[in-house]
């Protein structure tokens, strides 16, 4: 069994790689850094999914594979008018554009070898109106996204799920104000944030075991911030 995880240098897409890793997939990761330590059955490359022609060049050589992970993904502390247009096209490519590019891709060799799953990772900021408009506009697409490649290629055996997380620790979290963050786990029912961890076994648990009915959904991960 074969995956691809981009984003998977560090934070959620690293504890995804080695939970795949130990359920016995070769994990290739995508990444514009490589893997400082790789774990056993896993290979790193350089892709910068901002630049989708480098990042199908990479996932050609790679060849067929049984799963998908869209987890690569940024978020700016811009502002909707600090936004230069350059900045807005960068941020759909990366964190929207070439990540449903990628699936479609896939889902299509998927279908034609029988199926195979894709997991986005989605977000609470594709619900709540998020402060980095274009990082939330892509949130809700990339769900959107998956529910459309389920109905498309469902038939085929793809199964396309979306995780969708509030505030998880890593370096993403990092640079948001302690105020903002206090606020966040305020709301929660336990006062914290999500891990890393919690959020890769969701997310693995989708892109192996999950029944097969489970299909174009988006699974909340928030802790009660916001039910929906
Ligand atoms: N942390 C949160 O609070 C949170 C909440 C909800 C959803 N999410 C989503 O979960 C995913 C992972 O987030 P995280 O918190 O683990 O973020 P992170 O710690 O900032 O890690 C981001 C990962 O994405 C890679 N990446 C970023 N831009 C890339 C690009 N242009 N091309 C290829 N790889 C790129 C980074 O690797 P390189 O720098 O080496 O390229 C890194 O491996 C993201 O999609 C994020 O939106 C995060």
């Amino acid at each position: 069994m074969k995956a691809i995880v981009t984003g998977g240098s560090r934070g959620i897409g690293l504890e995804i790689s080695n939970m795949l890793a130990a359920k016995g997939f070769d994990v290739h990761v995508l990444s514009r850094t490589r893997i400082e330590s790789l774990p056993t059955k896993t290979v790193s490359w350089i892709a910068d999914i901002a630049d989708y022609e480098q990042t199908l060049d990479v996932v050609k050589q790679i060849g067929p594979v049984d799963v998908l992970i869209n987890n690569a993904g940024q978020m700016n502390t811009k502002t909707a008018r600090d936004y230069r247009l350059e900045e807005i096209h960068h941020s759909l490519n990366v964190n929207l554009i070439n990540a449903v590019r990628l699936s479609v891709h896939l889902a299509e060799q998927m279908a034609a070898n029988g199926g195979g799953r894709i997991v986005s990772l989605g977000s609470i900021a594709g619900q709540i109106g998020h402060p980095d408009i274009w990082y939330g506009i892509s949130k809700a697409g990339l769900a959107n996204a998956m529910r459309s490649l389920a109905r498309t290629f469902g038939a085929h055996g793809v199964i396309a799920n979306t995780v969708a997380p509030g505030p998880v620790e890593t370096d993403m979290m990092k640079n948001a104000p302690e105020e903002r963050k206090a606020r966040l786990k305020a709301v929660t029912i336990n006062q914290r944030f999500c891990t890393a961890a919690e959020v890769a076994r969701t997310v693995c648990w989708l892109a192996t075991d999950a029944p097969a009915y489970i299909n174009g959904e988006v699974f909340d991960m928030n802790n009660g911030s916001n039910y929906r």
